[in-house]
């Protein structure tokens, strides 16, 4: 479904990435995982084709095509999704309108205001609880005096309403305590069970003690410096980052 074939990007004229390649699969969780700064959100980022980061070679194929000549949003309507590391506040924008533009563009509909039909309004309620928020959050402006929890389940609310095959989940348990981390792992759980493929960017092993990844890479200074199976997160969960240069990478 995703294939990175060695990217190399740059950013603001500093090479960040150099010569990443990975693939993520239908139905398929791939870990990214990496200390501080190794480079993580500067690939997702990539991957959605936002403007700074400009790829100087290598390319990213989505179902078999090149998607690097494409805009965000052609990504996205592609099927392309990320969540997020740190949500935007738009201030002056709540968060039921915003919902319900997001959802008319994704079914086609031109006057974007217009209530959902029905079955989509109930989606949105179901998914509401799914990812443990309530209906007054609907009327609060987008992230604004969110916790650092409630902005997690928003981007995920986000995920699962739009649909997308490709979920890039960029430390979606970032700010959540135990039960959060649980019903988060819930929800990735259910998008592989939906053939859906996962990119599950987390720096922390923690959030794959529920969720086992088919595929774990680690990052370091932009480049892959290992790649394994689940139990490779069970190694930097008891040993830390120190084993990539046996040196002072324990970043946490
Ligand atoms: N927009 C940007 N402007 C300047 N430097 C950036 C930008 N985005 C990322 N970087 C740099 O790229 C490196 C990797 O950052 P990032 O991808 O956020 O790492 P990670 O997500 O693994 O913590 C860092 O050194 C960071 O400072
Ligand atoms: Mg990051």
């Amino acid at each position: 479904m995703l294939e990175v074939r060695d990217l190399r990007v740059r950013v603001k004229g500093i090479e960040i990435l150099r010569g990443i390649s990975l693939s993520v699969k239908s139905g398929e969780i791939h870990a990214l995982m990496g200390p501080n700064g190794s480079g993580k959100t500067t690939l997702a980022y990539t991957i959605m084709g936002r403007e700074e980061y400009e790829v100087m070679s290598g390319d990213i194929f989505f179902e078999g095509k090149s998607i690097l000549g494409l805009s965000t949003d052609e990504r996205a309507r592609l099927g392309i999704f990320l969540a997020l590391q740190e949500p935007p506040q738009i201030p002056g924008v709540r968060v039921s309108p915003f919902l319900v533009t997001v959802l008319n563009k994704k079914i086609g509909q031109t006057d974007l205001s217009k209530p959902l039909p029905p079955p989509l309004m109930k989606e949105v309620y179901e998914y509401l609880g799914k990812v443990g928020l309530n209906k007054e959050h609907l009327s609060r402006e987008v992230n604004l005096g969110f916790s650092g929890g409630e902005k997690k389940r928003s981007e995920l609310l986000q995920a699962l309403l739009l649909k997308p095959k490709l979920v890039i989940l960029d430390e979606p348990d970032s700010g959540l305590d135990a039960d959060g981390v649980k019903s988060v792992a819930e929800i990735i759980e259910s998008f592989r069970k939906k053939g859906k493929g996962i990119l599950l960017i987390t720096h922390y092993a923690r959030l794959l003690k529920h969720v086992k990844p088919d595929i774990v890479t680690v990052l370091h200074k932009g480049e892959v410096v290992a790649r394994g199976g689940s139990e490779l997160a069970e190694r930097i969960e008891n040993e830390g980052y120190k084993f990539l240069n046996g040196g002072n990478k324990n970043e946490h």
